[in-house]
Protein backbone atom coordinates (compact mmCIF):
# COMPACT_ATOMS: atom_id res chain seq x y z
CA UNK A 1 0.00 0.00 0.00
CA UNK A 2 1.49 3.57 -0.55
CA UNK A 3 1.32 5.51 2.50
CA UNK A 4 1.76 9.32 3.26
CA UNK A 5 3.39 10.23 6.52
CA UNK A 6 3.64 13.53 7.17
CA UNK A 7 6.34 14.89 10.22
CA UNK A 8 8.16 11.81 9.38
CA UNK A 9 11.71 13.28 9.55
CA UNK A 10 10.39 13.73 13.69
CA UNK A 11 9.88 11.70 16.87
CA UNK A 12 6.94 9.67 15.99
CA UNK A 13 6.41 9.82 12.52
CA UNK A 14 9.83 8.21 11.86
CA UNK A 15 9.00 5.54 13.75
CA UNK A 16 5.52 5.25 12.75
CA UNK A 17 7.29 5.37 9.00
CA UNK A 18 9.88 2.44 9.96
CA UNK A 19 7.12 0.24 10.84
CA UNK A 20 4.92 0.90 7.30
CA UNK A 21 8.11 -0.12 5.49
CA UNK A 22 8.89 -3.24 7.61
CA UNK A 23 5.28 -4.22 6.91
CA UNK A 24 5.99 -3.85 3.25
CA UNK A 25 4.64 -0.72 2.35
CA UNK A 26 5.68 2.09 0.14
CA UNK A 27 6.12 4.90 2.40
CA UNK A 28 6.84 9.23 1.20
CA UNK A 29 7.25 11.29 3.79
CA UNK A 30 6.24 15.32 4.16
CA UNK A 31 8.16 16.64 6.18
CA UNK A 32 9.57 20.49 6.07
CA UNK A 33 12.54 19.49 8.70
CA UNK A 34 12.10 22.72 10.38
CA UNK A 35 12.52 20.41 13.89
CA UNK A 36 12.63 16.90 11.89
CA UNK A 37 16.09 15.11 11.50
CA UNK A 38 17.55 13.72 8.10
CA UNK A 39 19.40 11.12 10.52
CA UNK A 40 15.43 9.95 11.32
CA UNK A 41 14.17 9.26 7.98
CA UNK A 42 14.55 6.13 6.52
CA UNK A 43 16.39 5.19 3.32
CA UNK A 44 13.63 3.81 1.31
CA UNK A 45 10.93 6.40 1.95
CA UNK A 46 10.61 9.07 -0.49
CA UNK A 47 11.26 12.66 1.13
CA UNK A 48 9.02 15.65 -0.08
CA UNK A 49 10.42 18.82 1.79
CA UNK A 50 7.25 20.81 2.15
CA UNK A 51 5.49 22.95 4.16
CA UNK A 52 1.82 21.93 5.00
CA UNK A 53 1.12 25.77 5.03
CA UNK A 54 1.42 25.24 1.24
CA UNK A 55 -1.87 24.14 0.00
CA UNK A 56 -1.12 24.26 -3.50
CA UNK A 57 2.42 22.04 -3.39
CA UNK A 58 0.84 19.53 -0.73
CA UNK A 59 -1.88 19.06 -3.38
CA UNK A 60 0.48 18.26 -6.04
CA UNK A 61 2.71 16.13 -3.81
CA UNK A 62 -0.32 14.00 -3.03
CA UNK A 63 -1.79 14.35 -6.85
CA UNK A 64 2.07 12.75 -7.73
CA UNK A 65 2.44 10.18 -5.12
CA UNK A 66 -1.28 8.85 -5.22
CA UNK A 67 -1.39 7.83 -1.38
CA UNK A 68 -3.96 4.93 -0.29
CA UNK A 69 -3.19 6.07 3.08
CA UNK A 70 -2.39 9.67 4.71
CA UNK A 71 -0.63 9.60 8.14
CA UNK A 72 -0.47 12.96 9.55
CA UNK A 73 1.89 14.20 12.21
CA UNK A 74 3.65 16.98 10.63
CA UNK A 75 3.30 19.43 13.71
CA UNK A 76 4.47 22.73 16.06
CA UNK A 77 5.03 20.62 19.14
CA UNK A 78 6.95 22.62 21.36
CA UNK A 79 5.28 23.79 24.11
CA UNK A 80 7.06 26.99 24.77
CA UNK A 81 6.89 28.19 20.98
CA UNK A 82 2.49 27.69 21.15
CA UNK A 83 2.71 29.72 24.23
CA UNK A 84 4.74 32.45 22.60
CA UNK A 85 3.17 32.46 19.38
CA UNK A 86 0.05 30.84 19.69
CA UNK A 87 -0.18 31.94 16.14
CA UNK A 88 1.97 30.52 14.18
CA UNK A 89 1.42 27.46 16.01
CA UNK A 90 -1.94 27.24 15.22
CA UNK A 91 -1.20 28.06 11.48
CA UNK A 92 0.59 25.12 11.39
CA UNK A 93 -1.15 22.74 13.80
CA UNK A 94 -4.45 23.80 12.52
CA UNK A 95 -4.85 25.55 8.71
CA UNK A 96 -1.78 23.08 7.73
CA UNK A 97 -3.46 19.81 9.14
CA UNK A 98 -6.63 20.88 7.37
CA UNK A 99 -4.59 21.52 4.05
CA UNK A 100 -3.33 17.99 4.73
CA UNK A 101 -6.69 16.56 5.41
CA UNK A 102 -8.74 18.79 2.35
CA UNK A 103 -6.22 17.65 -0.02
CA UNK A 104 -6.34 14.30 1.03
CA UNK A 105 -10.00 14.13 0.29
CA UNK A 106 -10.09 15.94 -2.82
CA UNK A 107 -7.42 13.22 -3.88
CA UNK A 108 -9.61 10.49 -3.06
CA UNK A 109 -7.22 9.38 0.00
CA UNK A 110 -8.84 6.06 1.37
CA UNK A 111 -8.26 6.29 4.81
CA UNK A 112 -6.71 9.66 7.01
CA UNK A 113 -5.43 8.70 9.93
CA UNK A 114 -4.45 11.80 12.31
CA UNK A 115 -2.36 11.39 16.14
CA UNK A 116 -4.71 13.03 18.31
CA UNK A 117 -3.60 14.25 21.78
CA UNK A 118 -3.27 12.58 25.40
CA UNK A 119 -5.07 16.12 26.25
CA UNK A 120 -8.89 14.88 25.15
CA UNK A 121 -8.44 12.46 27.89
CA UNK A 122 -8.11 14.86 30.34
CA UNK A 123 -11.02 17.12 29.88
CA UNK A 124 -10.01 20.25 32.35
CA UNK A 125 -6.97 22.60 32.03
CA UNK A 126 -6.93 22.77 35.81
CA UNK A 127 -6.64 18.98 35.92
CA UNK A 128 -3.11 19.59 32.71
CA UNK A 129 -1.77 22.35 34.91
CA UNK A 130 -1.91 19.82 37.85
CA UNK A 131 0.68 17.15 35.57
CA UNK A 132 2.93 19.80 35.15
CA UNK A 133 3.37 22.01 37.99
CA UNK A 134 2.92 25.12 35.31
CA UNK A 135 0.33 26.71 33.38
CA UNK A 136 2.11 26.21 29.88
CA UNK A 137 0.40 23.20 29.55
CA UNK A 138 -2.65 24.12 29.60
CA UNK A 139 -2.21 26.49 26.62
CA UNK A 140 -0.87 24.11 24.53
CA UNK A 141 -3.21 21.18 25.28
CA UNK A 142 -5.89 24.26 24.49
CA UNK A 143 -4.14 24.16 20.83
CA UNK A 144 -4.15 21.01 20.31
CA UNK A 145 -7.53 19.74 21.31
CA UNK A 146 -9.12 22.40 19.33
CA UNK A 147 -7.18 20.46 16.47
CA UNK A 148 -8.72 17.32 17.48
CA UNK A 149 -12.19 17.95 17.81
CA UNK A 150 -11.57 20.19 14.47
CA UNK A 151 -10.20 16.75 12.72
CA UNK A 152 -12.42 13.88 14.48
CA UNK A 153 -15.63 12.53 13.00
CA UNK A 154 -18.44 13.64 15.01
CA UNK A 155 -21.72 11.27 16.11
CA UNK A 156 -24.56 12.31 14.66
CA UNK A 157 -26.41 13.98 16.92
N1 LIG B 1 5.60 13.25 21.55
C1 LIG B 1 4.53 12.99 22.28
O1 LIG B 1 4.60 12.54 23.45
C2 LIG B 1 3.13 13.22 21.70
C3 LIG B 1 2.02 12.81 22.43
C4 LIG B 1 0.74 12.99 21.89
C5 LIG B 1 0.59 13.59 20.66
N2 LIG B 1 1.71 14.01 19.98
C6 LIG B 1 1.52 14.65 18.68
O2 LIG B 1 2.24 13.91 17.71
C7 LIG B 1 2.64 14.77 16.65
C8 LIG B 1 4.14 14.59 16.40
O3 LIG B 1 4.83 14.79 17.62
P1 LIG B 1 6.39 14.55 17.72
O4 LIG B 1 6.69 14.43 19.17
O5 LIG B 1 6.80 13.45 16.79
O6 LIG B 1 6.93 15.97 17.20
P2 LIG B 1 8.23 16.32 16.34
O7 LIG B 1 8.44 17.79 16.53
O8 LIG B 1 9.35 15.39 16.66
O9 LIG B 1 7.77 16.02 14.84
C9 LIG B 1 7.00 16.94 14.10
C10 LIG B 1 7.51 16.91 12.68
O10 LIG B 1 6.71 17.82 11.93
C11 LIG B 1 7.58 18.59 11.08
N3 LIG B 1 6.95 19.88 10.83
C12 LIG B 1 6.81 20.92 11.69
N4 LIG B 1 6.20 21.93 11.10
C13 LIG B 1 5.97 21.54 9.81
C14 LIG B 1 5.36 22.18 8.70
N5 LIG B 1 4.90 23.44 8.76
N6 LIG B 1 5.28 21.49 7.53
C15 LIG B 1 5.75 20.22 7.44
N7 LIG B 1 6.35 19.56 8.47
C16 LIG B 1 6.44 20.22 9.65
C17 LIG B 1 8.88 18.73 11.87
O11 LIG B 1 9.99 19.04 11.04
C18 LIG B 1 8.98 17.36 12.53
O12 LIG B 1 9.69 16.44 11.71
C19 LIG B 1 2.25 16.19 17.10
O13 LIG B 1 1.02 16.50 16.50
C20 LIG B 1 2.10 16.04 18.59
O14 LIG B 1 1.19 17.00 19.12
C21 LIG B 1 2.97 13.83 20.47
Amino acid sequence: MKILVTGGAGFIGSHVADAYIAAGHEVAILDDFSTGNEANVNREAEVLRLDVRDKEGVAAAIAAFRPEVVNHHAAQSEVPKSVADPGFDATVNIVGGLNVLRTSIDAGVRKFIFISTGSLSSSTSARSTAHSGSNTRCCVTRTSTARARIFMPRKAE
